[in-house]
């Protein structure tokens, strides 16, 4: 019953982490004059990580004069991509619960809800595994964009000797670093559902499918030719299937989502 909710708490997760985020640094540039330093510099930036547009002014050391810097880069498209593939697995991934959970006969009618099913997951596990991918690249520029020692760099104070430049506070990092691995758990758990979505279309039943349901034809043609009957139906084809059956109903528990939910009863 719990896995039903995996699949879009996960999601929940993935977008909140990122999509709420807001953090900030602050320095401090202390001026060998003191009347001009400034000991509280902050610098506030939030999702969606436009940095060139984070502005701020500090002093230069000379006289009231201010500099006017922002910070570099722009993680924004990487950052939404992201929040927008977690907001429609979210999406979809509710629909399809409530779909399994009280429209469960319209679902099995025909082959098409499966077969939706089965495309819309592998499609979203593909969009996962690239948000993530591209999100991970884009916090790792944030890091280096915000963090402190390198905004002291932009600061032409902080290249006399005499000032002394200083990082009060870096920006706490760790819900985004959480949306990474969301990121990468919701890619796994979407992926690993392909497999159950799969089962539901009624390919595997004809044809290639090696595990199962073909074994069990296998052992049957082989006990008609009366060939060392049980040794070979017990230990072949029904030992397999009793040692597949478990692992696979384990599978299924571990990675949920909505189809391997259908498969539980
Ligand atoms: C120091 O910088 C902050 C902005 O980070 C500004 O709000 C504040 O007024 C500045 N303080 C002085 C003394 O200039
Ligand atoms: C320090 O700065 C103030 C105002 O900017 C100025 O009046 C003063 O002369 C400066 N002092 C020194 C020692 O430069």
């Amino acid at each position: 019953m719990c896995m039903v909710i995996f699949a879009p708490l996960f999601a929940i997760f993935a977008f909140a982490t990122c999509g709420g985020y807001s953090g900030g640094l602050r320095l401090s540039v202390d001026c060998v004059n003191k009347t001009e330093s400034n000991l509280s510099i902050d610098i506030a930036f939030a999702y969606p990580f436009r940095l060139h547009q984070v502005t701020f002014e500090v002093p230069t050391c000379e006289g009231k004069e201010r500099q006017k810097l922002a910070l570099t880069g722009d993680s924004s498209s990487s950052a939404e991509f992201f929040v927008t593939v977690a907001v429609f697995a979210f999406l979809y991934s509710l629909a399809a619960t409530v779909v399994y959970i009280f429209f469960q006969n319209k679902y099995r009618e025909n082959n098409r809800g499966p077969l939706i099913d089965f495309i819309v997951t592998v499609v979203f596990s593909f969009l996962w595994l690239v948000g993530s991918s591209a999100w991970a690249k884009g916090l790792s520029d944030v890091k280096v964009a915000t963090d402190p020692k390198e905004v002291l760099l932009l600061m032409s104070a902080c290249k006399q000797p005499s000032n002394k430049c200083m990082a009060v506070h870096s920006p706490v990092m760790s819900s985004l670093n959480t949306s990474v691995v969301f990121g990468f758990l919701n890619f796994i758990l979407w992926a690993g559902n392909i497999w159950f979505v799969f089962k539901e279309t009624g390919w595997h039943s004809s044809g290639q499918r090696y595990l199962s349901d073909p074994m069990e034809k296998h052992s049957g043609s082989y006990n008609h030719g009366g060939y060392n009957q049980d040794s070979y139906g017990s230990s072949g084809g029904y030992g397999r299937q009793a040692s597949l059956g478990p692992s696979s109903d384990e599978f299924g528990q571990q990675s949920s989502g909505p189809a391997s939910f259908t498969n539980q009863i």
